[in-house]
């Protein structure tokens, strides 16, 4: 069980009882429109925390998917994942309730996720695949010392349309941690 304690932000596993606080994440079209999904029924988001649930169980884990939770009272606002590939490597995603964003959870958050990528997982390679019109995101990485490598023609099928990525980067040997 996983439990990862930022500045302002804690990540924890999911539980099933979150999946009405989710929705305010997956099924709200603001947040959705740059994610690789689209908007979620409750019916669609519950089967996905069970299966998220299950995975986290499994060994070898292939990914770390957690809630996103306010340190000063536990509310849940968004989530962060890493989705372990190939050799010490993972991709890092993430997103927050509408309500939550422009206050620096989002950098905490993936400050603390990088922290545990590079620290505890000892990865070497961590990218995010992020839209060209995602302003927010691409700022957040950007801040965070990410690399940009390229664009990824036609990568994701959202919103009824294929939709290009632009390819993030961080080394281990880029990251230093608490030093942001
Ligand atoms: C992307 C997202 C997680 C950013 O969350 P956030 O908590 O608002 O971001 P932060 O407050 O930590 O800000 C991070 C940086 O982005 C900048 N930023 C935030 N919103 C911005 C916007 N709309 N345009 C440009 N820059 C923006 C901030 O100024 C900050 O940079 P700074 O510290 O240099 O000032 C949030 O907008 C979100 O959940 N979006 C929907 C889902 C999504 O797109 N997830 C990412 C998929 S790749």
């Amino acid at each position: 069980m996983v439990e990862l304690v930022g500045s302002t932000v804690v990540l924890r596993e999911f539980r099933m009882s979150d999946v009405d606080a989710t929705m305010a994440i997956v099924g709200d079209e603001r947040v959705t429109t740059t994610l690789s999904f689209d908007s979620l029924t409750r019916e669609q988001q519950s089967e996905r925390i069970a299966a998220t649930i299950q995975r986290a169980g499994e060994t070898p884990r292939t990914e770390y998917y957690l809630a996103a939770t306010l340190k000063s009272d536990g509310r849940l606002i968004g989530f962060g994942r890493l989705g372990l590939t190939g050799v010490r490597a993972a991709k890092l995603g993430g997103a927050l309730a509408a309500d939550h964003w422009g206050a620096g959870y989002a950098l905490d958050g993936a400050r603390t996720l990088l922290d545990f990528a590079f620290g505890d997982l000892d990865l070497h390679r961590v990218t995010a695949a992020i839209g060209p019109d995602n302003h927010a995101s691409i700022a957040a990485v950007t801040r965070l010392g990410f690399v940009y490598e390229g664009t990824l023609r036609d990568h994701v099928y959202t919103n009824q349309a294929w939709r290009d990525s632009r390819l993030y980067s961080m080394l281990a040997q880029d990251w230093t941690p608490d030093a942001h």
